[in-house]
């Protein structure tokens, strides 16, 4: 295969992965169960679904409800339809090829958005500005990311993670921000560290492939995700994902930025 850019190289290595981020679906099924009044839960957007690991595990998990996966790279949107069809989802399981930042979607139209290890891509504040007219009022969004666990980190960790991850919140730091955007926080947890595994370990077997490759852009994302993968065992105690389960707060009158074009404020009586 010609690779011709890093994003090529991306989808190269993440292909034939089974997922994109770390999680597992214990750790999708125990933030669902976070989530109030699941049994009338029946629009859920999956956003950035990747492979579809996530679409798949709240779509059985949630037999009333029709799922749409958003994913950018066509190939994983054509792998998500075709297990729908395979897996007699067809009905309940809908794959978009989208961008999830310019998603044309009605006001209070959803029930649920999940974004595991997605978030990153448009931005968290931005993310929860934008997603929540979505929801409908009580609606939920839950979403993993990689967030600062330590006070301070490290000084390898730290270096590491000013290049690589700039924006790194720490999780105090996240639940204000949704509380600031409109949320209230249902419920938050780290993730445990075989969801983590679940995602580096395959990476890792598949780095071993790809080692020989003479691609420059592969093998410097080679390089990165190897640093990377050592930096987060290491300093495992330090940083890693944690789940938020955020529900839409409506007890409170909105001044400004409902559109998600601006900065949100509230009137009195939060
Ligand atoms: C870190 S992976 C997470 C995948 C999946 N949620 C999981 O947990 O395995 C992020 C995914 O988002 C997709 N993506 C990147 N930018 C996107 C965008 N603007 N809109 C929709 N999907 C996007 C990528 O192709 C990739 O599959």
């Amino acid at each position: 295969m010609c690779i011709v850019s890093i994003d090529d190289a991306m989808y190269e290595i993440f292909g034939p992965l089974s997922q994109g981020a770390p999680g597992n679906d214990d750790s999708t099924l125990r933030a669902l169960d976070a989530v109030p009044s699941r049994d009338i839960l029946r629009r859920v957007l999956d956003l950035g679904a990747g492979h579809g690991r996530t679409t798949f595990a709240l779509a059985q998990a949630l037999p009333d409800a029709r799922v749409t996966a958003v994913e950018i790279h066509e190939p994983f949107v054509e792998r998500i339809a075709g297990r729908a069809r395979t897996s007699g989802l067809g009905d309940r399981v809908n794959a978009i090829c989208g961008d999830m930042a310019k998603l044309d979607i009605a006001a209070g139209s959803i029930d649920l958005i999940w974004a595991e290890g997605s978030i990153y891509i448009v931005g968290m504040e931005r993310a929860l500005v934008m997603w929540r007219p979505w929801l409908r009022p009580d609606g939920c969004l839950a979403f993993s990311d990689f967030v600062r666990w330590a006070g301070d980190l490290s000084e390898e960790a730290r270096a590491f993670w000013a290049v690589e991850y700039p924006d790194m919140a720490s999780e105090a730091a996240v639940r204000s921000r949704a509380e600031a955007a409109g949320y209230r926080i249902v419920r938050s947890f780290r993730m445990p560290r075989d969801a983590h595994e679940a995602y580096y370990v395959p990476l890792e077997a598949r780095m071993a492939e790809l080692a020989g490759s003479a691609d420059a852009d592969l093998l410097q994302l080679h390089e990165g995700i190897r640093k990377e993968i050592d930096v987060v065992r290491r300093y495992c105690d330090e940083a890693g994902y944690t789940f938020f389960v955020l529900q839409r707060a409506d007890n409170r009158a909105r001044v400004a930025g409902e559109d998600g074009s601006g900065s949100v404020s509230w009137a009195a009586g939060r």
